[in-house]
């Protein structure tokens, strides 16, 4: 077997055989395949596509390329949750302590950026001292003592994905549904969830633009979740807009911080709770209630705890950037769209994201936004302020911008999106 004839095969649409599959996984990880044909295998298979039987054995050889965890010895039901990736999206952040509060061990593996999208490791690393790489002794120890954990894969863990999600975040094969389903099911088969809820999203600033794209993302993992005996439902969720009202790492923190203590922007509290109910039903808790969990500070105490466990300070003081810039409203009237991509690339550029495999980002790069879409503005007024420690990237993080804002007359009508569209599973 050599890595040209597999690139050749897909790069002409043909189906590779599981041998093919096997061997080119497996060799990547062991460093046999190199990067350059890896990356050229990854822009065959966003252009030409995988076959779900061919997707079914991409995630079995990504399963296989490292260790399986077990939580059974915990005695408590466990359930996790995974975004495919949006702007804002700091869900994770207040529902974890959420879903322990409630009874629920969540084991959390989570990633970094990938593409304009935030990470959460990224964003919880903003807190000084909290730490994202546990041993798998100290991440069972943390979920046992606390009751939720947020930590980085190790690197036992379908180390495959691990080199794929790298590479595919520097070579514009990010936004493909056998390879997102792949990287996403392959981490969570191999943690050892009993549940998964998937958070799919859907719109300019999710990797899905259509619904129709995002359902077929959901199915599939929904799919190989369920061959593998993992309780799995998704919810397609909006991406039109981003979250709440920051993008960035130290700025999304404070705000998943204020829903914890019971305020925080209306859509995040809502889909929190939308996805906190979804996982207690699939861990076997259908009469917890979550709400009451942050009305009455149990789930701040777990954050607090959780936190603290992985050497964070919840106390500290958040870092700020050194520069800010206000954009502010051109005209009077009803801002009709905030576009969640354009907002998610100018948070990117003013260095919230990575542009190169393992560079750092700035803690307190991002955007806030002042107004969502649906409501009135006034000519002058604030909209956005832009954050960043290089000044010398706001030209371009404005660029970014040009076209997202839209402000049309007053008297437009305005319909709301849900967040939560549809279900699946
Ligand atoms: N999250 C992942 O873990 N992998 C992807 O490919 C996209 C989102």
């Amino acid at each position: 077997m050599d890595a040209i004839s597999v690139i050749r095969a897909k790069r002409d649409a043909q189906e590779l055989t599981p041998e093919q599959i096997d061997w080119v996984v497996d060799a990547y990880t062991r460093g046999e395949v190199a990067h350059e044909q890896m990356s050229a295998l990854a822009m065959a298979i966003y252009l030409n596509g995988m076959s779900r039987v061919e997707v079914a054995r991409w995630t079995a050889a990504m399963i296989a390329s490292g260790e399986r965890m077990d939580f059974a010895a915990l005695g408590v039901p466990t359930a996790d949750k995974h975004s495919t990736g949006g702007v804002g999206d700091k869900i994770t952040l207040p529902l974890a302590p959420l879903v322990a509060a409630c009874g629920a061990a969540v084991p959390q593996l989570s990633g970094r950026g990938l593409g304009h999208t935030g990470g959460t490791l990224d964003k919880l690393e903003a807190i000084p001292g909290w730490r994202a790489s546990l041993s798998n002794e100290r991440m069972m120890g943390v979920l046992r003592d606390v009751g939720s954990v947020i930590c980085a894969a190790g690197d036992g863990l379908a180390p495959a994905d691990k080199r794929l999600y790298a590479l595919r975040d520097v070579t514009g094969t990010v936004e493909s549904i056998p390879l997102i389903a792949s990287s996403i099911m392959s981490k969570k088969i191999a943690e050892g969830t009993g549940s998964l809820v998937l958070d799919v999203k859907v719109g300019s600033g999710a990797f899905m633009k259509s619904l129709d794209q995002a359902r077929e993302l959901a199915s599939t993992m929904v799919e190989l979740g369920t061959d593998h005996g993992l309780r799995t439902v998704a919810l397609l969720t909006d991406m039109s807009t981003p979250l709440g009202n920051t993008a960035g790492n130290a700025l999304e923190v404070r705000e998943a911080v204020e829903v914890l203590a019971g305020g925080g922007p209306a859509d995040v509290v809502e889909l929190t709770l939308a996805l906190a109910r979804e996982m207690l039903d699939a861990a076997g808790l259908p009469d917890a209630d979550p709400a009451k969990a942050l009305a009455d500070g149990s789930a701040m105490d777990h954050w607090r705890r959780m936190i603290t466990a992985q050497g964070g300070d919840p106390d500290a003081a958040l870092p700020v950037a050194r520069e800010q810039h206000v954009v502010h409203a051109a005209a009077d009237g009803l801002l009709a769209a905030l576009d969640a991509y354009a907002v998610g690339l100018a948070a990117w550029r003013l260095g919230a994201g990575r542009a190169r495999q393992g560079e750092a980002v700035q803690a307190g790069a991002g955007v806030e936004l002042h107004a969502k879409p649906g409501e009135r503005v006034t000519k002058g007024q604030p909209l956005l302020t832009l954050h960043t420690d290089t000044p010398e990237k706001l030209p371009y993080a404005l660029e970014a911008l040009d076209g997202g804002v839209l402000i049309t007359p007053p008297e437009t009508e305005y319909r709301t999106t849900p967040i939560v569209l549809e279900r699946v599973g």
